[in-house]
């Protein structure tokens, strides 16, 4: 019998969860009340319906994960939560989240991430609430997360509630009369079934390992030392087939060996490498925590996530999920290419331009209306959650391609010819200078709204481009009329190429200026991308000074 006790505590500022959940540095997160202050407010939040309820929690692996889980845990208990489903040692990867959370239909759940952002004591932590439809909370409900976290005064904690996550196994205890019970769940298991049941895995095993009238495919599956390692490991080796030469980097550490693990063509260089070196017909990465992929075809041919989105979405009939429940309407956010609107309308299906995060497409979901939809930012997912997936959509360009029975550049390469192709590419500068970045974008934005900016012809490289539309792009939620303002400034040209430029939200410090430029060709679709979309980057930092503001030659990454 333990009884919960109240302490006293002071408001921290600048616990306003971004595009992803709260993300700090650790040594931000490990202040004395900072991460407490935090919990108790997310309860707070859901204080009508905390009695009796169940919820989630888990991590990524990374540094601070295990510590905040038992906090988590000892304020949950405080707080009249009735029982917490953790993942052993604290793992469970941000769509394994989203799935407990609508298969056991609890209240909610934490994910304690910073998703693809560096770990370790001197880098990244993250928490995260996601509501019983497993969906990241939305604006409203982390703008009153936020709110509380000014004003708190007290927070509520068992102190001497002690309870092992690092065995599978049900914990029971009697706190202020009340029952809590702690349930340590195998961190993959209730993932790998639905995986299952989304896909045809004997079809996947069969391409893989390779039958007589087909050589093996050999696969090279890269979960850069986060959670998807012992996912990989249960779905690649154990149910796949494959062998350890098909896999890389399958432990979770927690400061990801020092990898930076974001699935791009920068931070999962050696996996290129490996894939081009190798003799691989598919490579795939994942993000810390799992809910982002990259997808390459033989010789690290590599596939844009907005292509690869369109591609999905024009072949979906061949993955058991969708054969069953038919496909519903089609999304990506403002910033992906628009390679996916071609599909919808030549399917007919409706097509969603959402803000940048994962958080807009929950209501669409919810409402029947969304069944795939994706970022540019390395960011596929369908209806099975509420959270994009990496390894599901590693999994459903397998079954595309053990059905298709070609490789991935052909897949590419047939349907830019049907289609033709959205050119894209993102610019990043990371950590520069929040003020003058600030002051970038607001001077850009009274250029771009300037009389005459619409009509105005701009050129470089012996193109021009005349400007159709320009606007700081806002969003009426189809479902429930919420509005979301100031979500990127984009010029769109006559030929529907287009520019946005937004500032990220999901950073820890500094400002990151992200520059994404999108451009259409019907017929010339074999060059390199850098080459078509020379002429548009150029007039993107010209119109925006960018290098005035930011001091920086180069981007930090180039995607
Ligand atoms: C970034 C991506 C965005 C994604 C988010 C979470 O956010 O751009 O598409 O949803 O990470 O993974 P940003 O830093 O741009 O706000
Ligand atoms: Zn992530």
């Amino acid at each position: 019998m333990s009884n919960s006790v109240t302490v006293d505590t002071k408001p921290y500022e600048g616990q306003k969860p971004g595009t992803s959940g709260l993300r700090k540095k650790v040594k931000v997160f490990i202040q004395e009340n900072y991460t407490e202050n935090f919990i108790q407010c997310i309860l707070d939040v859901n204080k009508t319906s905390l009695i009796g309820s169940t919820l989630v929690v888990g991590g990524d692996g990374r540094y601070l994960v295990k510590e905040v889980v038992d906090k988590i845990i000892k304020i949950s208990a405080a707080n009249g939560v009735s029982k917490l489903i953790v993942g052993q040692n604290g793992i469970l990867s941000t769509p394994a989240v989203s799935y407990i959370i609508r298969k056991y239909k609890t209240l909610g759940g934490i994910v304690l991430t910073a998703s693809h952002n560096p770990g370790g004591a001197d880098e990244d932590f993250g928490i995260k609430f996601n509501c019983s439809n497993g969906g990241p909370a939305s604006d409203a409900t982390t703008d009153a997360i936020y709110k509380l976290t000014t004003s708190i005064k007290q927070y509520k904690i068992v102190p001497d509630l002690n309870c092992a996550i690092d065995k599978i196994d049900v914990h029971t205890f009697k706190v202020d009369q009340r029952q809590f019970t702690v349930e340590v769940i195998d961190a993959v298991e209730d993932y790998v079934s639905y995986m299952k049941e989304i896909f045809d895995f004997p079809k996947i095993k069969a391409l893989i390992q390779g039958t007589e009238q087909r050589k093996p495919f050999n696969v090279l599956i890269d979960a850069m030392n986060g959670v998807t390692g012992p996912y990989v490991k249960r779905i690649f080796l154990e149910e796949l087939g494959c062998s350890e030469k098909n896999v890389r980097r399958i432990v979770p550490l927690e400061d990801f060996g020092g990898a930076h693990p974001d699935p791009n063509l920068t931070y999962a260089a050696d996996l290129v490498e490996a894939v081009k070196e190798g003799d691989y017909d598919f490579g795939a990465a994942f993000d810390g925590d799992g809910d982002r992929n990259m997808i390459l075809g033989r010789d690290a041919f590599f596939v844009t996530p907005s292509d690869s989105l369109a591609v999905l979405a024009d072949n979906l009939e061949c993955i058991p999920y969708f054969a069953r429940g038919g496909v519903r309407g089609l999304a990506r956010s403002m910033p992906t290419a628009a390679a996916v609107d071609r599909v919808a309308a030549a399917r007919a299906l409706p097509l969603f331009e959402v803000p940048t995060g994962w958080k807009y497409f929950g209501n669409l979901m919810d409402a029947g209306q969304l069944s795939l939809c994706g970022e540019e930012s390395f960011g596929t997912g369908s209806d099975h959650v509420r959270e994009k997936d990496g390894l599901w959509a590693a999994l459903a360009w397998l079954s595309l391609l053990a059905h298709s029975g070609r490789s991935v550049q052909e897949m590419l390469q047939a349907h830019w010819k049907q289609f033709g192709r959205n050119y894209f590419t993102r610019y990043d500068y990371e950590n520069c200078t929040s003020e003058s970045c600030e002051e970038m974008m607001s001077v850009l934005e009274r250029t771009m709204t300037s009389p005459g900016f619409v009509g105005s012809a701009h050129s470089a490289g012996g193109k021009e481009y005349v400007v159709k539309l320009a606007d700081n792009f806002s969003y009426v939620d189809p479902i429930d009329q919420s509005v979301a303002k100031r979500q990127g400034l984009r010029i769109i040209f006559e030929d529907g190429s287009r520019i946005v430029f937004r500032l990220s939200g999901t950073g820890s410090s500094g400002a990151t200026v992200r520059v994404y430029v999108d451009s259409y060709e019907a017929v010339s679709v074999g060059g390199a991308a850098a080459d078509a979309l020379g002429p548009l980057v150029s007039i993107a930092l010209d119109i925006s000074r960018l290098k005035q503001y930011t001091g920086r030659d180069e981007p930090t990454v180039i995607t």
